[in-house]
């Protein structure tokens, strides 16, 4: 019997190739070994951006296209809007009543996003509880293991806590412990050095056309103390260097030469660098732009999703209500 994963993506933006060796790599992978649940996590959206909601919509649409493009197989896995199953809010709501407080004001995750994100106010009843909803994504498809990032870690935990907090009050084994799977790639960096992240504008997206890769690569920044190209250069030191590390391993030895010995300038390794970022980006824009020309092809993949995923979630639910209302 396959195991079942679960993992969701909030739509809050256009994918860039963070998304793309962060998660939707590993996803695609997993799909061979594991029964799969792949969800567009609105509501969580929703949480962050109730003031900004309108775009929202769109970039749930976006956000299927960039999924398939990058290898998620609607054959193979269940893709679906988590606002389409109201049984997440239903199960959320159930969790939250159960939840104390404390394990939830004293997670980190939250903590820092409190203090991080000054653009919003999240200082909101919702807001707390997310890590709940998140809890209930996972739990509603009994999954046993979640691919994220390592800042989630602490939501996956939390997770278990509620499970076993659940199947304490209710004597009932309903839920069992889940596990994360790290990714291993190296976190990608934005062309400005910064975290990737669409609030900084250094990102490059799986869409940018050839043209914008090629400009915003020639703008990363590189090693400080090389200033002209016969000073020799620390790729150590430089963000191009490793993009070079994720999409071109085979390169890393020609690439160390031509920094550490100034045999190449940086404008030249940038050049090399747009050249390999856009091999890989082609197949996932020819098929993206596939995708598009039919445009019944996403709305379709997301009602069956929705429908299997109800059946589902559904069931979870039932068996849950039946433990805390028995007859
Ligand atoms: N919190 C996750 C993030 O920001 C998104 C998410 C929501 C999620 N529900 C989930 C991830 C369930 C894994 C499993 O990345």
């Amino acid at each position: 019997m396959k195991k079942t994963i679960f993992s969701g993506m909030r739509p809050t933006g256009k994918l860039h190739l963070g998304h793309l060796v962060g998660a939707l790599q590993n996803w695609t992978r997993l799909q061979d070994e594991y029964h799969c649940v792949y969800s567009i996590v609105d509501w969580h959206a929703f949480m962050g951006e109730y003031e900004n909601s309108v775009p929202i919509r769109g970039y749930i649409s976006d956000m299927a296209v960039d999924w398939m493009a990058c290898g998620i197989d609607p054959e193979r896995s269940i893709v679906y809007v988590q606002s389409q199953v109201p049984e997440h809010v239903e199960l959320h709501m159930i969790f939250s009543c159960m939840t104390p407080l404390g394990w939830l004001e004293r997670n980190p995750t939250y903590k820092e996003q409190l203090r991080e994100i000054t653009s919003r106010d999240l200082q909101t009843y919702g807001f707390l509880g997310y890590p709940v909803l998140q809890a209930a994504d996972i739990l509603l498809y009994k999954a046993a293991a979640v691919p994220i990032g390592e800042d989630q870690l602490p939501h996956i935990e939390l997770t278990r806590e509620i499970a076993r907090r659940f199947n304490f009050l209710y004597k009932k084994n309903v839920f069992a412990d889940c596990d994360a799977i790290l990714t291993e790639t190296p976190r990608l960096l934005g062309i400005d050095g910064r975290k990737m992240s669409k609030s900084y504008n250094n990102a490059i997206n799986l869409s940018d056309p050839a043209p914008v890769v090629k400009e915003k690569v020639r703008q990363m920044i590189t090693d400080p103390q090389r200033v002209r190209k016969s000073d020799p250069g620390r790729p150590e030191q430089c963000n191009v260097y490793s993009y070079y590390k994720v999409f071109a391993p085979e390169l890393l030895q020609d690439v160390t030469e031509w920094c550490t010995q100034a045999r190449k300038g940086c404008t030249d390794c940038k050049a090399g660098l747009a050249e390999c970022l856009l091999k890989r980006l082609a197949p996932i824009q020819e098929k993206r732009a596939e995708l598009l020309r039919d445009q019944e092809r996403i709305p379709a993949i997301l009602q069956e999703g929705q429908r299997k995923a109800q059946a589902i979630a559904r069931r979870t639910l039932n068996e849950v209500k039946e433990v805390i209302f028995p007859i």
